[in-house]
Order: C-alpha cells, then sequence, then structure tokens
C-alpha cells in the first residue's frame, strides 16, 4: 500500500503566506472581530428554531442536553484551537488533515465540509424565511404566500426569501472581509442583546412547576435531544478558517474558540430555563417561532414577539454570511492544492475577497434552499459535521507525533485523553443519528473518493511538485514537501 501523500504544516503555512502581509487575502481582523464572528457563525437557527425540536425530545431536561452537546464540541474545540493556532491556514480542518492524515482523507474531509457548509446554509436559510414571515406578520399583519416562501417539499414553489438571504451574504462577501466583518460584528451584537432580553423577560414569568418533570423521557430522550441540540453549535470551527485573515491567528484564533464555545453554551442554557420557565414546555415542543410565541405570551402582545423575529432575522443572516465565509476559504485552500479547479483559488486585487469562488457557492447552495426540503438530509449534515471533527481530534494525536517540534500557541490539555475523548463523543452521537443516514453517508464517501480519483489525485500540486523534484518521482508517493 502507497504512503499517504502528507504536506508538513511548514508547507501550507508557507504557501498560504500565512504569516505574512500581501498573499492577497488581508489581515483585518483582531481577537473581538474572532469573537464576533465565531457568535455570528454559531447562534442562529439552532436555537432561535431548532429549540422547540430539542425541548420536543427532552423536556426541561433539554439543559443537559445543551451540555452534552457542548462537552461533545469542548474536546473538538480544543483540538481545533491547538491546530488553528499551529496552522493558521483558511482551509481549516481540510489543511489539518492533509498535515496529520494525509491527501486522501483530506479530501475526504473537505468534500464533508461541502456537506456540513452546504446543508446548513440552506437549511439556515429557510430558517431564516420562517422568521421573515414571522416578522412581516408581527409588522403588518399578513405574510409572503407559501408558493413564495417554501419549497415544493413544504407545500410551496420557491423559497424567495431563503435565496435573497445567501445573495446578500454573497454580496458582503464579495465586497471585502473587513466589511462582512463589520457586519458581523454588529449583527452578534444585536443578536446577543436580544437573546439577553428575552432572558429577563423569560425569568420575570419563571415558575418552579414548569420544569416538572424535568426529564419527561428520561435518558433516550436526552440523548435525541443532545443530537438535535448539536445543529446549535455547528460553526465554531469556522473561526480557524480566518488563519490567513487574523492579525494574530496563533494567539488570537484559540482564544476565540475557547470564549465562543463558553459564551454560547450558557446563554443556550439560559434562554432554554427561560423559555422552559415561563410558559412550560409542552407549551415550548415542537412549536415553530417558540421564542416570539413566548414573549407574546407572557407580555400579552404581539410587539415583543416581532422584536425577537427580528432578532432572529438577523442571528441567522449572520449564520449565513459567517459560513458561507468559511465555505470559500475552504474551497480556496483545496483549489489551491489543485484537488479542485483552480477558479475557486483567485482572489481579486480589488476587493481581496476570492469573488468567483464566493459567487458559485451562492448559485451552488441557493438551489437547495430555494427548492429543497432539508429536514430528510439534516442527518447527514450531522453525521458528516462528527466525522470531520473525528479527524480532527485524530489528526492531533497524529501531529504530535510527527512533529513534536511544531510551534503550538496552545496545546490541548491531558493529550490524548482529551482528543481521543472528542473521538468518542463523536462516534458516540454518529451512532445516534441511525443506520439510515450510516448507509446515506456511506455512499456520499463513496461518491467523494470517485471524485478524489478522478480530479483530485490527478491535479494535486503536491504530487506534481514531488514529480518535478525527482524526474522518476512520478511512481513515488511523496512525503512532506
Ligand atoms: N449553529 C448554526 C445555527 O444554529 C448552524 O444556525
Amino acid at each position: 500500500m502507497p504512503a499517504p501523500r502528507i504536506k508538513s504544516p511548514q508547507a501550507l503555512v508557507a504557501e498560504s503566506g500565512a504569516d505574512r502581509e500581501g498573499h492577497g487575502l488581508k489581515r483585518t481582523m483582531g481577537l473581538f472581530q474572532l469573537i464576533c464572528f465565531g457568535v455570528g457563525a454559531i447562534v442562529g437557527t439552532g436555537i432561535f428554531v431548532g429549540l422547540s425540536d430539542s425541548v420536543a425530545q427532552a423536556g426541561p431536561a433539554v439543559v443537559v442536553s445543551f451540555v452534552l452537546a457542548a462537552l461533545t464540541c469542548v474536546f473538538t474545540a480544543l483540538s481545533f484551537a491547538e491546530l488553528g493556532g499551529a496552522i493558521p491556514v483558511s482551509g481549516s480542518s481540510y489543511s489539518f488533515a492533509y498535515a496529520g492524515l494525509g491527501e486522501s482523507t483530506a479530501f475526504l474531509v473537505g468534500w464533508c465540509l461541502l456537506l456540513e457548509y452546504g446543508i446548513s446554509i440552506s437549511a439556515v436559510a429557510v430558517g431564516w424565511s420562517q422568521y421573515v414571515n414571522e416578522l412581516l406578520h408581527s409588522l403588518t399583519g399578513g405574510q409572503l404566500p407559501a408558493a413564495l416562501s417554501a419549497g415544493p417539499g413544504d407545500g410551496g414553489i420557491v423559497n424567495l426569501p431563503a435565496v435573497i438571504v445567501i445573495a446578500m451574504a454573497s454580496v458582503l462577501l464579495v465586497r471585502g472581509v473587513r466589511e462582512s466583518a463589520r457586519a458581523t460584528a454588529a449583527m452578534a451584537a444585536v443578536k446577543l442583546a436580544i437573546l439577553l432580553a428575552f432572558c429577563v423577560i423569560g425569568y420575570s414569568a419563571f415558575k418552579d412547576g414548569n420544569l416538572t418533570p424535568f426529564s419527561p423521557a428520561g435518558l433516550g430522550g436526552i440523548g435525541a435531544g443532545t443530537t438535535a441540540a448539536f445543529f446549535s453549535y455547528i460553526g465554531f470551527d469556522a473561526i480557524t478558517t480566518a488563519g490567513e485573515e487574523a492579525k494574530n491567528p496563533r494567539r488570537d484564533i484559540p482564544v476565540a474558540i475557547m470564549v465562543c464555545m463558553g459564551l454560547v453554551t450558557l446563554l443556550y442554557c439560559a434562554v432554554a430555563v427561560a423559555a422552559i420557565g415561563a410558559i412550560g414546555g409542552d407549551q415550548v415542543a415542537g412549536r415553530p417561532a417558540a421564542l416570539s410565541f413566548v414573549v407574546n405570551e407572557v407580555t400579552g402582545s404581539s410587539v415583543g414577539g416581532g422584536v425577537i423575529a427580528f432578532g432572529a432575522v438577523v442571528a441567522i443572516a449572520s449564520v449565513v454570511l459567517a459560513v458561507m465565509y468559511g465555505q470559500t476559504r475552504i474551497l480556496m485552500s483545496m483549489s489551491r492544492d489543485g484537488l479542485i479547479p483552480r477558479v475557486f483559488e483567485k482572489v481579486s486585487p480589488r476587493t481581496s475577497t476570492p469573488v468567483a469562488g464566493t459567487l458559485i457557492v451562492a448559485v451552488v447552495f441557493a438551489v437547495p434552499a430555494a427548492f429543497a426540503s432539508l429536514g430528510a438530509v439534516m442527518n447527514l449534515c450531522t453525521i458528516g459535521t462528527l466525522a470531520v471533527m473525528a479527524v480532527v481530534n485524530i489528526a492531533v494525536i497524529a501531529l504530535r507525533r510527527r512533529e513534536p517540534g511544531l510551534a503550538r500557541s496552545f496545546r490541548v490539555p491531558l493529550h490524548p485523553l482529551g482528543p481521543l475523548l472528542g473521538v468518542a463523543f463523536c462516534l458516540y452521537l454518529m451512532y445516534e443519528t441511525g443506520w439510515r443516514t450510516w448507509i446515506q453517508f456511506a455512499v456520499f464517501l463513496a461518491a467523494g473518493l470517485l471524485v478524489y480519483a478522478a480530479y483530485g489525485r490527478r491535479h494535486s500540486t503536491l504530487a506534481r511538485t514531488a514529480a518535478e523534484v525527482t524526474p522518476d518521482g512520478a511512481d513515488r508517493e511523496p512525503q512532506a514537501v
């Protein structure tokens, strides 16, 4: 069996120009912007739309589900922090896998990220559409016709708002990273303020009795609630995609990841307790636009619900913006490595952004957002994300062995136990997604391997460089370059 094609961390950083200025992308993001970017990428549909699903599974014990989902992510977040600080390039988990486990695994990680980011952007855009209607309803009493605000699988023709939010995000992303970062920071502030206001209103009507029975569906319900709650944390990895645009990535990326995870977990638990404490789990479970409903019930007017709907519209739009940003940067790295067509790596000298790549991503992701019913494939998004997270944990262990001297601004504590626990949590949640999802995922991975064999492996820059260095090297597998 040939040795894996591995690219050294030093080569990844040197090629991206990540440790110097003037490499195409601009270094404009400080620690504060990175934290805002993280909150922007994480807090959205999961809490504003998905909370009612998690409560339907776990009841008031949804708080435990949120903590367990956070724990799953925290071990992996520590691994992302170590690798994001050591290899600050825009490819994120894809590049970490390239350095730790080799090119074919890296390609499959990039392939899974398309699934994670593609489905989550589309799902988030669809969630946005629900809250736009809620907002319109509270402002004007009317709503968009179902034909124009839902795809064919959900009783409509085309989900126009979902397409519009993707188009708006791509315009901002094309204009420049500074503009996008400013917009994300403003949106993160608005959503934090509105969720905090929600907590104040919810706690003003808090009744102890609403939290009992605490766990109506027992451990099974908590487990199912954890799988549902996991979606609310997706996006923290996007922080590492800013490695080439952060001012001090080696110091700030690990800090930003940790701050975001702590902040978001506290916020989710506080919002869940406020919602259930105010009106009871049965009232929250399965209800569309549940947070607006809670506020309307507590205040006895639809004004508060309208403000929450506004917060949701802003919050969810910022997730679309941040996740699309991450996707374009990962594709840039894959393109730079020759594994996908070169168009994705081209940076406009005028805006310093990957304009063509951004527009392609926008068009491709707008199609499922407009027409698909995503409920059926949400588990596929979850399993793909978890698989990537498991690989990143393994890459930490592999790189500690292969590159013990690599400069690491942050080190995962309790290594290798921490990353191994990260893998174990990911595998547990993957198991919870059910056998149908595993089969779909296996087919998806097989398709990825075919694409890699047909295109990526042949066009790989790493393979070509090695072949040029040693004229007879075409038959040899290159090691670290
Ligand atoms: N975590 C993101 C959200 O909840 C995907 O919208």
